[in-house]
């Protein structure tokens, strides 16, 4: 679709204009074969990434003991029968989490990205500086000498919150200095663990785009410094996409099938796109159109649906039309969608759901007293888009279901109870 001027806004969905929920089939998504063959990256793209991973693995497991093999995967879930029920809103439903909100060191999604791109950076740098000699373990990054030579080193991010964690931890842990430029809306609770971890926090006042942007022109040209840019970088795009593996061995191991027959609805809750977007890739990759993958938006901010309504030819805003990006889910809160990943995976993309704020908090409650999940409000959206696709795509109802839970474990306990109130 190619609309020039600001005549794209008429053909956003009503209900999207007005912030209302609603369902928003895809008409671009189409056959993988059809489609993956036309993309920037391929299946040897995303197992290079995996290749990649595995290599860190002994470095991680010297960095973070807790990890045993180095390996940063979470585990995934059955829902017990009543609690799938309740999420799908029909009898028989069988519900999966793949519970990243659990996953170790970081405790969501975004260290599949973050990590992995700092990983990355330091490689480059011991490669440069001759402390990775050709078969030499990765361990040896987290020798003092190494660590006190990263020390000259910065690593920059734009975030909303997680992945400045993600990256902050895994910086910090390597001797690198840490700079975070956060958004409005950033939790405070979020700023203050990154200036625990010894990070610099820098605070804007517009929103996480524009934090975003700050920082990109704050690091460009210096040599000394790595920026890691949730809206354009293939390294954080790839590390997610990888985790689309690691869900294949798991549904393989609880014995659940998926192929034309019996199709898997994975639901992402989505904010710049790059994780979500990382992962349909990878799952399209691994099971073409055996797999659905549907994103989840606030109503306030559902950036890539309006990307992807607009077309992807340039990029356009929640703002522009009328919506103000406001929602509690803070990792959600974004405004303009990746192009990066917009243009990658917009053919791919079954559907996008958009929830509203009162929704995912009453989730939030219910998987926590039914299932004890601890969730926080941008992982929870997830539960509240399982029955409204359902109910709007009954092809789809008789699937087999994941939701991908994004984070929540680290939650301090304060912020939980406070988002456990929200709803009585
Ligand atoms: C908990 C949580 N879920 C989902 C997302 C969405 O990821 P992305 O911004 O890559 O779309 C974020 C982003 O920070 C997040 O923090």
């Amino acid at each position: 679709m190619s609309i020039d001027g600001t005549g794209w806004r008429t053909t956003i969905p009503e209900a999207v204009r007005e912030g209302r929920p609603t369902v928003w089939r895809n008409p671009r998504s189409g056959r993988a074969a059809e489609i993956l063959p036309g993309l920037s990256f391929d299946r040897a793209d995303v197992e290079a990434a995996e290749a990649r991973w595995r290599r860190f693995d002994p470095l991680l497991a010297r960095l973070f003991p807790e990890l045993g093999t180095g390996r940063i995967d979470s585990p995934l879930r059955p829902l017990a029968s009543h609690v799938a029920e309740d999420v799908a809103g029909r009898a028989g439903a069988r519900v999966w989490v793949k519970a990243d909100h659990d996953l170790p060191v970081t405790g969501c999604i975004k260290a599949r990205g973050g990590l992995y791109e700092v990983l990355i950076h330091a490689e480059m740098l011991g490669r440069a500086a001759g402390w990775l000699a050709p078969k030499q373990g990765y361990a040896r990054l987290a020798e003092p000498d190494v660590r006190a030579a990263l020390g000259a080193h910065t690593v920059a991010v734009g975030s909303t919150g997680n992945l400045g964690f993600s990256v902050g931890v895994i910086g910090r842990a390597l001797g690198f200095e840490v700079e975070v430029h956060m958004s409005h809306d950033a939790k405070a609770w979020k700023k203050q663990r990154l200036r625990d971890l010894g990070a610099r926090v820098v605070e804007h006042a517009g929103d996480y785009g524009s934090a975003v942007a700050a920082a990109r022109k704050a690091f460009e040209g210096r040599a000394d410094a790595h920026f890691v840019d949730d809206e354009s970088s293939v390294d954080l795009f790839l590390g997610y996409a990888a985790a689309a593996s690691d869900l294949r061995r798991q549904l393989a191991a609880a014995g659940v099938i998926v192929d034309a027959a019996h199709p898997l609805c994975v639901y992402l809750p989505c904010g710049v796109g790059g994780a979500p977007g990382g992962v349909t890739l990878g799952l399209k990759l691994l099971f073409g159109d055996a797999v659905h993958c549907i994103l989840v938006e606030p109503v306030a901010a559902p950036c890539m649906l309006v990307q992807l309504v607009a077309g992807t030819h340039r990029p356009v805003s929640v703002y522009d039309i009328g919506l103000d990006n406001r929602t509690a889910a803070d990792g959600l809160a974004v405004a303009a969608a990746s192009m990066l990943v917009a243009r990658t995976v917009g053919d791919l993309v079954e559907a996008i759901v958009t929830v509203s704020d009162a929704d995912l908090f009453a989730w939030l409650r219910h998987l926590w007293l039914q299932a004890g999940m601890r969730l926080e409000p941008s992982a929870a959206a997830a539960f509240a888009a399982v029955g409204p696709a359902c109910a709007a795509l009954p092809d789809l109802a008789r699937a087999t279901h994941v939701v991908w839970t994004t984070g929540g474990a680290l939650l301090p306990e304060v912020e939980f109870q406070a988002a456990l109130a929200r709803v009585a």
